[in-house]
Parts: structure tokens; sequence; C-alpha cells
């Protein structure tokens, strides 16, 4: 079986991620500084392994670290070999995803997310190992109309941490065009992920407050904060709120999974390649669908339209289903049911 490093895997995608390749019976190595999680993520996701019967924890090998810093990269790689599993392949999820925060502290988050790239790409190259599934965003489009996005569609980020992404997208490429008989590499343009594990052990657990829209939906049902204020009321959609994408987080692990068998499988190759539903959802549509399958209020009310923000982000996934013959099984109802059983469950997150 194959051994695959995830970097950031104690995080909200990582865990998701990290469980169905130790369900499938990967050997998982975790690089995680913890600076947006909690080592219990993964805990939990031993317990849901351990609940199935599943005993996986001669496969699952956890080391702190900082992709900021090549020695602790390359402390994973060495580890795995001494253990006679060397890595044959990368998930790299670690980075800084606030928006907000790369505004204000951009340089913290060119370093974070591209050097520490970097890093990792010279660690891998040093030890031969040449495949990567990189997470990338839907942010590194221009998205100016209601037409569903492709990825060949103009990119043009509105902020730091768009940039980012998009940067790490052009080193992925100029890399593979310096070898491309070696590297095997996917670039996942994610749309807005959400929900949780149906367990409801493991979830989004986000360090102060959520800028995001769903989580910030199930901090209101749990009582902690007391209404959503919807962005603007005049964006040019059906009903004037913002339009997007949201697709389950298990669903979104289950397109890692495709494109890593799909790398491991086929020729060398760089892909680029969306990760949603291609369903639009607005924001009152989803706090009505919120409320309606959990039986709960959301008050709202509306504020003024926010910085940077775009009517209608929705994702083409044909190249996906073609790709990697994966598409999300999901629905809206399912991402509401189950990211509320994880928040009632743990209305303190990982500190519970
Ligand atoms: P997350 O913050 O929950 O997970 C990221 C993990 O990376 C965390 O565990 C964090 O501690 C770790 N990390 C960050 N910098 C690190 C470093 N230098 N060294 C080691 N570990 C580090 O975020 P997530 O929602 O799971 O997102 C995962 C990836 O997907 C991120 O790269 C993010 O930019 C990208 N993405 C997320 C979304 C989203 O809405 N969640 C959308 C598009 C893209
Ligand atoms: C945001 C980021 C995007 C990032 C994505 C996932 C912006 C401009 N874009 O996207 O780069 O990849 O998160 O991390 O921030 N909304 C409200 N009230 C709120 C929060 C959000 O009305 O309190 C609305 C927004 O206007 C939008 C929708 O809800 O219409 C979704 O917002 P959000 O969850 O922040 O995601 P994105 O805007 O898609």
């Amino acid at each position: 079986m194959k051994n695959i490093l995830i970097t950031g895997g104690t995080g909200f995608i990582g865990s998701h991620t990290c469980l169905l390749l130790l369900e499938k019976g990967y050997n998982v190595f975790i690089i995680d500084s913890y600076i947006n999680s909690s080592e219990n993520s993964l805990k939990k996701v031993l317990e849901i392994l351990e609940n199935k019967k599943q005993s996986v924890r001669k496969k699952l090998y956890v080391i702190e670290g900082d992709l900021k810093i090549k020695s602790d990269i390359d402390k994973v790689f060495q580890s795995s070999i001494k253990v006679n599993k060397s890595i044959d392949a990368v998930i790299h999820f670690a980075g800084l995803k606030s928006l907000s925060e790369s505004i204000n502290e951009p340089l913290k988050y060119w370093e974070n997310n591209v050097v520490g790239t970097i890093n990792l790409l010279k660690i891998m190259e040093k030890y031969n190992c040449k495949t990567i599934v990189f997470s990338s965003s839907a942010s590194v489009y221009k998205a100016k109309s209601d037409k569903l996005l492709k990825e060949d569609d103009i990119c043009e980020p509105v902020n730091p941490y768009g940039y980012t992404k998009l940067t790490i997208e052009r080193i992925l490429c100029d890399l593979y065009k310096s070898y491309p008989s070696h590297w095997r590499i996917a670039s996942l343009r994610y749309f807005n992920p959400a929900g949780a594990h149906y367990s409801g052990l493991i979830g989004e657990d986000p360090f102060g407050n959520p800028n995001n829209l769903y989580p910030q939906i199930t901090k209101v049902a749990i009582g902690k904060l007391n209404e959503i204020k919807i962005f603007g009321s005049d964006w040019g959609t059906k009903d004037g709120t913002g339009i997007r994408d949201y697709i389950h987080v298990m669903d979104l692990a289950e397109g890692h999974l495709s494109a890593l068998n799909h790398l491991l499988k086929e020729k060398p190759q760089n892909l680029t390649i969306n990760l949603g539903t291609g369903k639009g959802t607005s924001v009152l549509e989803l706090i009505k669908i919120f409320e309606k399958v959990n039986s709960i209020d959301i008050p709202f009310s509306f504020d003024k339209r926010r910085q940077g923000d775009k009517a209608f982000v929705v994702a083409d996934i044909s190249f996906a289903k073609l790709k990697l013959n994966w598409e999300p099984k999901f629905s809206i109802e399912d991402i509401c049911r189950d990211g509320w059983n994880w928040q009632l469950n743990n209305p303190n997150g990982y500190l519970n």
C-alpha cells in the first residue's frame, strides 16, 4: 500500500481526507504546525475508525513541524524511510487561509504559503518524490459573470491569499515543465467546502471568529453568534444575495483520493481541476435550507456588500468528472445536517 504525506493533515479538510485514506488502507504521514488546528482532530479520526473495528494506529505517523523550516520536512521523509515506508506522494493542505488576515499581513501569507511550498518541493525533489496534490482555491478566478467557472477561465485574484494560491499553481507548472517525464501534479481548486463527517466526531473548528458563511450559520445555531449579517441584497441574483457552490467536505476528500490514484496510475502530468458541485446556492437559500433540515431558526439582517465579494461563484465540474471519474454525492441538505451534527455534539469544537 502507498505511503502518503499529508501536510496540514490535522486541519478541516486534511483530517477528513486523512480519515478516508486510512479507511482505504494507505499509510499516512502528517506534518502540521497546529497554527490553525488541534491534534485532537486525529484522535477523533482514530476513534471513528476504531468504532468501525478498523485498527490503523500503526498506519498513522504524526510529526509536529512547520513547512517554513526545511529541516522539519526533511525529518518526516527521514522518519518514513526509517519505518520502511518511504513517502510516495504528498497531499499538500498546509496553508493559511484567512482573506482578511492576508490583506493585513501579506508577508506572513507569502512566506507561509509560498516559501512553505517551495521548501516542500525542494525536499520532495531530494527524496525523489514527485507526485503532489495541491489545495488551490476558486479565489484564483476573476469570476465576473454568472457563468459556471471553467479551469481555463481568466484568473485574477483580489487578495494576497488568492495570489499565493495562483503563484503556487504557477510554480508547480514551471516545475512540471522543467522535468515533464517525472512530475505528477494536480492543483485542485475548491469552491466552498462545508459540512462534516456524518459521525459528528470531526468537523470545522475555526480559531477565532470565522469569516465564512457556513461556519457562521452553525455558530448562530449554537448560540455563539446572534445573527448572520448578509453582505448585500442587491447582487443581481435571483434573491439579491451572493451565490456560491457549497461542497461537502467528504466529497472533497473523495476528490483528493481520486486525484491521487489518477496521478499514481497515469503518466506524469500537470492537472488543474475544479472541485465543486456545479450547483449554486444563495445566502438566503442556504439559511432557509439549514433552518428546514435542522428545525432551527437562524436570525439574519442585511448589511452592506463585503469588499472584494462577487455575485456568483459556481464551478463547472465536467473536467473533474472526465479526468478523475469523480462527482459529488452529497446534497446541500446533507451539508446542513452533517455540519450541524458536528457543531451540536461539539459546541466548543475540539476543546471539548
Ligand atoms: P485549515 O486551516 O483547517 O487547515 C490547514 C492546516 O495547515 C492547519 O492544520 C494548519 O495548522 C496547517 N498549517 C498551516 N501552515 C502550516 C505550516 N507552515 N506548516 C505546517 N502546517 C501548517 O484549513 P482547511 O480549510 O482545511 O484548508 C486546507 C487547504 O485548503 C488550505 O491550503 C486552504 O487554503 C485551502 N482551501 C480551503 C478552503 C476552505 O474554504 N476551507 C477553500 C479553498 C482552498
Ligand atoms: C471566501 C473568499 C474566498 C475563499 C473562500 C473559502 C472572499 C471575498 N472570498 O469566499 O477567497 O476561497 O471564502 O475560504 O472573502 N456572506 C454573508 N455574511 C457573512 C459571510 C458571508 O452574507 O457573514 C456571504 C458572502 O457575501 C458570499 C457567501 O456568503 O456571498 C459566501 O461567503 P464565504 O463563505 O465567505 O465564501 P466566499 O465569498 O465564496
